[in-house]
């Protein structure tokens, strides 16, 4: 197979990620990643303002079925604030993450969006969900540059069983809409989800590309207490590494993150990542007193203060003689 062919089937990319020796292709997604993206790691902060939400994710431990999570929704004026010493901190862009939860209507969000923007002048990027277009349409006009929702599985069938029989072509569409209309679009999904296959990482991978996705997340499943997977085993770390480096040969210019789940998972050279085709890291900005309510799978706890890590996190960065940003 040839290394540098772009347009590979998915019985292809099955078979490149059973190789036996995967260095000649982690070596081929760093060359690319390091001519396209420079020695540059983009910094983002990620806020996590609600964990409430009205959806069923088996994986996820903020699912609504889960009565153990204590729900909280940070006020208007506090994320303002949280927003601010991000900023403060270095941050030049904020990912707005919540749970699906009606109280942050279009309206809500979409003047956060707007306040935000003007007082710290950060690019802005929402994940909250599945949305109408309208809703899409009025986040956009409000601001927002990017739109982050994961496809999470690109086979229809394990989709629904995971979704409490919802559909992956609502998904789709939304990330269409979200597309459609300008947005920097973002997707990913899971590796080691029950019933998944390499073919099914494959067309994940490939799905990713059909979007047109500007970033993607690639991260490990990893059980999380009080959910319908509490017993489904971790997804691999050289799995979801391969998924990532086969991504950046296939999406040169977009945004990789390593993701937080990665980091769950391996915790000694959880930054080998950008070696094999990452470019993006993110940081929890939410403030510490809901930290151990935003449990969408068991992770350490650390103490929070935003300016400490942020600079911890730019030391590390030069520390792999790359670039923060
Ligand atoms: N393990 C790993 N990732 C998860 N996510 C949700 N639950 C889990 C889990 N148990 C990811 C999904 C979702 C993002 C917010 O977190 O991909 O889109």
């Amino acid at each position: 197979m040839e290394l540098n062919q772009t347009n590979w089937t998915v019985e292809q990319l099955a078979e490149l990620l059973a190789l036996p020796d995967f260095s000649r292709m982690y070596a081929y997604a760093d060359k690319i990643n390091c001519q396209v993206h420079g020695d540059i790691i983009e910094i983002r902060a990620i806020l996590e303002f609600s964990n409430i939400c009205k959806r069923r994710c088996a994986y996820c431990g903020l699912n609504s079925q889960n009565s153990k999570v204590r729900r909280y929704r940070m006020s208007e004026k506090e994320i303002m604030e949280t927003a601010i010493i991000a900023a403060e901190a270095g941050y030049r862009t904020l990912v707005m993450q919540s749970g699906e939860d009606d109280y942050f209507n279009r309206r809500r969000l979409g003047e956060l969006v707007r306040q935000i923007k003007k007082q710290t002048g950060m690019a802005i990027t929402v994940s909250c969900g599945e949305k109408s277009y309208e809703d899409y349409a009025w986040i956009r006009q409000a601001g927002a540059d990017r739109y982050l929702l994961k496809h999470e599985t690109a086979d229809p069938d394990i989709y629904a069983g995971l979704h409490a029989g919802d559909a992956l072509s609502n998904r789709l569409r939304c990330l269409k809409d979200i597309k459609e209309l300008g947005f920097e679009t973002g997707s990913g999904f899971m590796i080691g989800l029950p019933g998944q296959s390499l073919k099914t990482i494959a067309q994940d991978i490939l799905l990713l590309k059909e979007i047109g996705c500007d970033m993607a997340g690639i991260g490990p499943f990893i059980p999380s207490p009080d959910t319908e997977l509490k017993d489904w085993p971790a997804g691999s770390a050289e799995l979801t590494k391969r998924a990532v480096a086969l991504t950046r040969i296939l999406l040169p210019d977009a945004n990789l993150p390593a993701t937080t789940a990665l980091g769950v998972l391996v915790k000694t050279d959880k930054y080998s990542i950008f070696q094999c085709g990452a470019n993006v890291i993110m940081r929890k900005v939410t403030p510490q007193k809901y930290e151990e309510c935003y449990s969408i799978y068991p992770n350490q706890i650390e103490v929070r203060d935003i300016f400490k890590e942020r600079k911890q996190l730019e030391q590390m960065i030069r520390g792999m003689g790359k670039i923060p940003r």
